[in-house]
C-alpha cells in the first residue's frame, strides 16, 4: 500500500516510524514532514492548505491511503476533498471535526446524549457571560469556542480572573475563535488522554496517556501544546476505561451517526477522572502530540491495517495489542516557548537510538546540512521501561546526550505515576 502522511510534528514522526514497520506498506510519503520523518518517508513539499494540490499528488503517485495527522487540515475539509475523489482517508470530515473545532458543538452533543461533562453555557456577548459567571462563582472555566492552539482556555480560580478572560476573548485575543465563549463548571480530579479508533459506527479502544500541559516543573507556568507524556495513565483502570467507552465514547459515536456526520478517524477524549467517574473535558479529532509518541512505542500491532480499517468501516474485525511496558516522552523546546523564541539554533548532536529509546523530531529542519531548531517544541526524547520510573530514567539519560544550547525541558515528566509507583 502506498501511503501519504500529512503533517510535520513529533506526532507524525511517531506515526511514520510505526507505519514504516508495516509489512503492508510499499511506500511512505509525508507532506511536508521534517528531517526525522525524512528517515522513514519520502518528503513531499506540498502545501497541505491547497487541497487540489494534495489530490493531484495522490492521483499522480497512485496513493492508496492518506493519513491526516493535525486538526487544521481536517477542520478545513481536506479529508472530504480526498474522500469525495474516491480515496481512502484516515481522519474525519469537516462536519465531524466540529467535535474539536467547536467546543459548543461538543457540549450540545453531551447535553443531548447525557454524556458526563461540566455544566456549561454558550455566550456571544460580554455582559450575559459575566452575569452568568457572577452567579456561578469561581473556580470556573472560560473557553474560546473555536480552535486557539490550546491557548483559548482559562481555568479561573478567582472571579476577577474569570471576568478578565471573558474580556480578552471578546476583545479578540483568539481572533474569530473567541467570537463565542463557553463558560464551564470547574472539574476537580486527575486528567487523562484516552484514544479510540472509530469507523463511523464502531469504536476500538486504543490506550491512555497523561500529558503535561504546563511549561514548568510542578505543573506551573503557562499552558503549552504538551511538554511530555507517558502511557498508560494509571488512573485509567479497566473499570474507568469500560465506563469511558459506554458513558462517553459510544453515545458520541451514535450521536454523530444520527446527526448525519458519522465520525471516522481517531477520537481523543480529554478526560477528568472525578469522584463521580470519567467526565469529558474536550474532544480532539486527531492523535495527541506528544501522546502519540508514547502510544506508538507501546503498540505491538501493525498500525497500518488498524488505521485503514477505521477509514473503510471494518474496525469491528480488528483488535490492538500493546506491550506491557510503559513509555515516556520528554519534550525539548526552544528557550522562551510558549512565548517567543530564537529560530534556526543549531542542534549539534543527538544520541543514537536503541531498541527502547527513540528521538522523534517536531520543529527541526536541515540548513546546509546542519540540524537546526525551527519550532517551539523541537524534540521528543522517548523511552520504554518496565515501569514509568524506568522509562523516565532512560529518557532523561538520552536527553542528557542531546547537544542543543537553546533547548530546555521539564525535569519531572511522569511525576504522578512515579509517585504512585513509589507509594
Ligand atoms: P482544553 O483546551 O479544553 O483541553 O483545556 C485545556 C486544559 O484546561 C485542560 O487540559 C484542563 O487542564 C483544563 N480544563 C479545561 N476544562 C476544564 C474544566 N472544566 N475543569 C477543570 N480544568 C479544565
Ligand atoms: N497533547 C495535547 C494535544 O495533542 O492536544
Amino acid at each position: 500500500m502506498k501511503v501519504l502522511l500529512i503533517g510535520s510534528g513529533g506526532r507524525e514522526h511517531a506515526l511514520a516510524w510505526k507505519l514504516a514497520q508495516s509489512p503492508r506498506l510499499t511506500r511512505l510519503y509525508a507532506a511536508p514532514g521534517n528531517p526525522g520523518i525524512g528517515e522513514e518517508a519520502t518528503l513531499v513539499a506540498l502545501d497541505t492548505d491547497d487541497h487540489a494540490a494534495v489530490l493531484s499528488f495522490c492521483r499522480s503517485e497512485a496513493i492508496d491511503f492518506i493519513v491526516v495527522g493535525p486538526e487544521a487540515p481536517l477542520v478545513a475539509g481536506l479529508a472530504d476533498t480526498l474522500r469525495d475523489a474516491g480515496l481512502a482517508v484516515f481522519g474525519p470530515s469537516a462536519a465531524a471535526a466540529q467535535l474539536e473545532g467547536s467546543k459548543g458543538f461538543t457540549k450540545d452533543i453531551c447535553a443531548k446524549y447525557s454524556i458526563p461533562t461540566g455544566a456549561y453555557r454558550r455566550f456571544t456577548a460580554v455582559e450575559p457571560a459575566k452575569a452568568y459567571i457572577r452567579e456561578q462563582g469561581a473556580p470556573i472555566v472560560i473557553k474560546a469556542d473555536g480552535l486557539a492552539a490550546g491557548k483559548g482556555v482559562t481555568v479561573a480560580m478567582t472571579l476577577e480572573e474569570a471576568l478578565a478572560a471573558v474580556d480578552s476573548c471578546f476583545d479578540g485575543a483568539f481572533g474569530a475563535a473567541g467570537a463565542e465563549v463557553v463558560v464551564e463548571a470547574y472539574l476537580d480530579g486527575e486528567e487523562a488522554s484516552f484514544f479510540c479508533l472509530c469507523d463511523g459506527t464502531h469504536a476500538l479502544a486504543l490506550a491512555s496517556a497523561q500529558d503535561h500541559k504546563r511549561v514548568g516543573d510542578g505543573d506551573t507556568g503557562p499552558n503549552t501544546g504538551g511538554m511530555g507524556a507517558y502511557s498508560p495513565a494509571p488512573v485509567m483502570t479497566p473499570e474507568i476505561v469500560e465506563r469511558t467507552m459506554t458513558e462517553i465514547i459510544a453515545p458520541t459515536i451514535r450521536g454523530m451517526a444520527e446527526s448525519g456526520h458519522p465520525f471516522s478517524g481517531v477520537l481523543f477524549a480529554g478526560l477528568m477522572i472525578t469522584r463521580n467517574g470519567p467526565e469529558l473535558i474536550e474532544y480532539n479529532v486527531r492523535f495527541g502530540d506528544p501522546e502519540t509518541q508514547v502510544l506508538m512505542m507501546r503498540l505491538k500491532s501493525d498500525l497500518l491495517p488498524l488505521l485503514y480499517a477505521a477509514a473503510t468501516g471494518t474496525l469491528g474485525l480488528m483488535s490492538a495489542e500493546w506491550h506491557d511496558d510503559a513509555a515516556l516522552t520528554v519534550v525539548m523546546a526552544s528557550k522562551g516557548y510558549p512565548g517567543s523564541y530564537a529560530k534556526n539554533t543549531p542542534i549539534a548532536a543527538l544520541p543514537h537510538p536503541d531498541a527502547d529509546t527513540k528521538i522523534f523530531h517536531a520543529g527541526t529542519a536541515l540548513k546546509d546540512g546542519q540540524l537546526v531548531a525551527t519550532g517551539g517544541r523541537v524534540l521528543n526524547v522517548t523511552a520504554t521501561g518496565d515501569t514509568v520510573g524506568a522509562a523516565k530514567a532512560k529518557a532523561y539519560a538520552a536527553l542528557a546526550k542531546v547537544e542543543w544550547d537553546n533547548g530546555f525541558s521539564r525535569s519531572d515528566i511522569g511525576w504522578q505515576a512515579v509517585a504512585r509507583e513509589k507509594a
